[in-house]
């Protein structure tokens, strides 16, 4: 259902005044919510994003692009921005109740910024936006939820660590199986769980691991990255990952573990078109999944794999990456590595930054990126001036997605 046309009105006329506010709204709303509701903070939402703003961010930005959508609609794009947040939502079990919570203290937020600003009229317009979008996101959470064969919100289950093995010095793969050895459920290449664990200071802490096995293995696999605090060159301290540090030192073979059925909509297309998969550090870790899936069903469609590292030594998969690109017949492995210590570059294993400037790359392929942004975003440049059409490139940012490219 599109908005009211007195509603999109109201909406065109108050978007400037609400988009330059937003940045006020979102961390006061946050704090409303959280004063009211400290379990939603402690046991739902990602502290480390709020402490540095990333989820405000994320949210203003979604509410915005929405807004400006409706004025000027473009169903593909709206369809493109819900469903990544309606997958992290169905992975971190949101319900429909909840909706009632975020809008009542978003609300409040939004009069206490705007004041006199908001009149009934202008309140009226931006309610009935919030219940689009809000309805919109419950259906498509509903139908997750159905697809997945759960109830709303039932995501989460008990698995057991049948293996721990590092990838890297700093990180680390677990093997999750049931407990009663009956197979977990497939999912598709490119998926990622939520996992649960419960912190020192009581806080139950939830992130998302991309799954780094085939799909229809019987067992998930994981790997997760521990992320030590670090001094950016403008002197910011970027706060350590407490749940990574948390699974990295704790959880070994035999412990149990709280995650949840895996989601995510970056996941392969089923067709015969080739494909690209570009991953820089851990980004690697759904595209290992993507290539177990592809040798196991003895996919043939054209194959690039492009992996970017600071180094031979913390590339983590780097020995798997090489086995399962040789196991592809049609896939061609590229390699950067910005030191390659006393190692000789090599046609496929080259020093600097990932440049695809020279590899041969057919305009109809579909790819798939998954690092840092400022990584992604310079190889989706590079692909566009290859004619690579925009709807082509598809991302998975790690993290709240602040970055969304018009497409
Ligand atoms: C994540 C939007 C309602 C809980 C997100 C993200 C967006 C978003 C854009 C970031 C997704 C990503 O890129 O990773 C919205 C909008 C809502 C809404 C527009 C209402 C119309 C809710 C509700 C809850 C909720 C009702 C439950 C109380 C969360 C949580 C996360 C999240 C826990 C992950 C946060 C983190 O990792 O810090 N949401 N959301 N959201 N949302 Fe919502």
């Amino acid at each position: 259902m599109p908005l009211s046309p007195e509603s999109k009105d109201v909406i065109a006329a108050t978007l400037p005044a609400v988009g330059a506010a937003i940045g006020d709204i979102t961390p006061l709303f946050y704090s409303k919510m959280f004063a009211a509701h400290p379990e939603l903070e402690r046991d739902l939402f990602n502290r480390g994003n709020q402490k540095q703003g990333e989820q405000q961010k994320a949210l203003a930005g979604s509410i915005a692009a929405f807004a400006t959508l409706q004025l000027d609609p473009d169903p593909a794009r709206v369809e493109a921005i819900l469903s990544r947040v309606a997958h992290k939502h169905a992975s971190l079990g949101i319900k429909p109740d909840e909706y009632w919570i975020v809008h009542k203290h978003l609300f409040e937020a939004i009069v206490e910024v705007l004041g006199d600003a908001v009149t009934p009229e202008v309140a009226k317009a931006w309610d009935e936006l919030y219940w689009l979008m809000a309805n919109t996101l419950i259906s498509m959470e509903a139908d997750l939820y159905r697809a997945a064969g759960v109830e709303a919100g039932d995501v989460w289950r008990t698995v057991r660590v049948a293996d721990r093995v590092h990838q890297s010095a700093d990180t680390v793969s677990f093997v999750l199986t049931s407990l009663d050895g009956s197979p977990l459920p497939a999912f598709r290449p490119g998926q990622y769980l939520s996992v649960g664990v419960h912190l020192p200071d009581g806080a139950r802490q939830i992130r998302q691991y991309s799954l780094s096995s085939a799909p229809a293995k019987g067992d998930w696999r994981i790997t997760v990255k521990r992320v030590l605090e670090t001094t950016a060159p403008d002197g910011t301290v970027l706060p350590a990952g407490e749940v990574s540090n948390f699974l990295y030192n704790n959880v070994f073979e035999g412990d149990e573990l709280e995650v949840t059925t895996p989601f995510g909509d970056l996941v392969l297309t089923e067709d015969d078109t080739p494909i690209l998969l570009a991953s820089a550090g851990i980004g690697c870790t759904p595209m290992i999944g993507m290539l177990d899936h592809l040798a196991g069903i003895g996919d043939e469609r054209p194959v690039a794999v492009l992996h970017a590292d600071r180094s031979v030594a913390s590339h983590a998969h780097r020995r798997e990456l090489e086995t399962l690109a040789e196991k592809i017949p049609s896939a061609q492995l590229y390699r950067w590595y910005e030191d390659l210590g006393n190692r000789r570059p090599l046609e496929t294993v080259r020093v600097g930054r990932a440049d695809i400037s020279d590899l041969p790359l057919d305009p109809k392929t579909q790819a798939y990126l998954c690092g840092p942004l400022p990584f992604m975003l310079s190889l989706r440049e590079a692909l566009i001036e290859r004619n690579v059409p925009a709807e082509n490139i598809h991302y998975e940012v790690f993290g709240p997605d602040s970055w969304a490219p018009a497409s």
